[in-house]
């Protein structure tokens, strides 16, 4: 369950009926009751919809959306800390560990009925990037990054946060190249979507 694409493509202006368990993440943070996460996870997806929250409605995006991006923030960890073999169950073979929580909570989100193929494509794709990601999986990339309870790269990160959503473009290449560099020196593989992801935000 590893092939998600956006539906509608960007620009869209019909945003899809919200889904009991999206509405519940976005207005009221609530998580669905197969949420694997432990508390301190919560408190990071809380501040990740924060950002989300406020993004959303700087950029004057419609109410219903921004019940979508902040349920967004909410859920993206959902299955963080359940057992590998069930997240692998869920995301199938094309994923290593760490990543394996962010398709396999797209794939049950959409087991569950949801079918808002962004939301979904943003869930699965918030770790990597993705070069088909529109505002809402590109923001989750940034918030997931940018929110201010990570305890590294204190002042840049806060930096970058103070010129979102105003300098979207600019800070989504500053995010990514971060995000890389650290993979970089720890020696790990960087995975096609995200250099794909890079390509796209420098216009290549
Ligand atoms: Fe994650
Ligand atoms: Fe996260």
């Amino acid at each position: 369950m590893n092939n998600y694409r956006s539906s509608e493509g960007e620009g869209s202006n019909v945003p899809p009926e919200l889904h009991p368990l999206v509405e519940a993440a976005g207005r009221r943070g609530t998580l669905p009751e197969w949420a694997a996460c432990r508390p301190e996870r919560r408190e990071h997806s809380a501040r990740v919809a924060e950002l989300m929250a406020v993004w959303s409605r700087d950029i004057g995006l419609p109410a219903v959306d921004r019940v979508r991006w902040v349920a967004a923030g909410h859920l993206h960890d959902a299955l963080k800390d359940a057992p590998v073999e069930a997240l692998r169950s869920l995301a199938g073979p094309d994923w290593p560990d760490p990543l394996l929580h962010a398709p396999a909570c797209a794939a049950r989100l959409e087991m569950d009925g949801v079918r808002d193929e962004e939301l979904l494509l943003a869930i699965a794709h918030h770790s990597t990037g993705h070069p088909d990601l529109g505002a809402l999986g590109e923001c989750l990339y940034m918030a997931d990054f940018l929110e201010p309870g990570r305890g590294y790269m204190t002042e840049e990160r806060a930096e970058l946060r103070g010129r979102m959503p105003a300098e979207h473009s600019e800070v989504l290449q500053a995010v990514i190249r971060h995000r890389m560099a650290r993979l970089i020196d720890r020696g790990l593989s960087l995975r096609d979507e995200s250099i794909q992801f890079w390509n796209r935000a420098v216009g290549s």
